[in-house]
């Protein structure tokens, strides 16, 4: 395991199973966590699904280990542990949706889902495409917080086109942004346990938040570091602490 700080951003390259054994209890405010989805289109066998890219998406996502879901219940069990309060925003596909959902209801949580759609995406009535990704945000024991206009459960977005940072998963930083500032305040600790290119952790430094972010793909991690390198304005090699 692999451990760069940045600022208050502190950056573990490892399996997140194990990394999370290592934080601190109670010491966390919010996860907002962007995990491997279950995504399973299946080999399409028609040259229609070739032309449109959907075999070829599933191969990207198969080939960087994303499309197979996480072991919510180990995950969960720590995230208890980790946090002041229960407090997660989770994004999940379709297929991860009810179980986040029992499991908030079952105990006995606060929940919101929140959408993020898809602008440009594919008609998606047949289930082989993504149109949309979903998040369900659980809490108990603490309030909302946030502005008004954080307080959004439904975000758009156009897929596609040239993207600053490499990433199969990417996710847009406008939604994140809002989500940190509904689940937390500025100073606190927030953990993101499957970072891919740090989207959270550049949330974080520009609201103010303290971030951990644990990326097991050495490539990934790499982007992640730069990233938030580049946001934190302190690239050079001085600045960055390595363990
Ligand atoms: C859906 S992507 C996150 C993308 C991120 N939201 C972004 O905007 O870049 C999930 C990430 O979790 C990583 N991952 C999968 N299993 C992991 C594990 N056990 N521990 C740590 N990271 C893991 C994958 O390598 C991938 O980069």
């Amino acid at each position: 395991m692999r451990k760069i700080q940045i600022g208050d951003c502190t950056l573990y390259n490892g399996d997140c199973y194990e990394v999370l054994k290592h934080i601190e209890d109670h010491s966390v405010t919010l996860v907002h966590s962007d995990p491997p989805y279950v995504v399973h289109s299946g080999v399409q066998k028609s040259e229609w699904y070739d032309r449109i890219g959907v075999n070829k998406q599933q191969e990207v996502l198969d080939n960087a280990d994303i499309s197979n879901g996480f072991d919510i219940e180990t995950v969960l069990s720590e995230l208890v542990r980790i946090c002041k309060t229960p407090n997660y925003q989770l994004w999940c596909s379709k297929k991860q949706f009810p179980e986040l959902l029992n499991y908030a209801i079952d105990n006995g949580y606060s929940w919101q889902d929140i959408m993020l759609y898809r602008n440009n995406a594919l008609p998606n009535l047949n289930g082989k495409y993504q149109d949309k990704d979903y998040c369900i945000h659980m809490w108990k024991g603490r309030k909302i917080t946030g502005e008004y206009k954080d307080r959004v459960t439904d975000y758009h977005w156009n897929i596609g086109g040239k993207k600053e940072w490499n990433h199969p998963a990417l996710k847009p930083i406008e939604p994140t942004i809002h989500m940190l500032k509904v689940g937390s305040d500025e100073g606190d600790i927030v953990l993101d346990m499957f970072m891919g290119s740090g989207t959270t952790g550049e949330a974080c430094l520009k609201t103010n938040r303290k971030f951990i972010g644990i990326e097991k793909n050495d490539e990934y991690f790499e982007m992640a570091v730069k990233r938030i390198g580049k946001v934190f304005d302190c690239l050079s090699e001085n600045d960055i602490k390595l363990f």
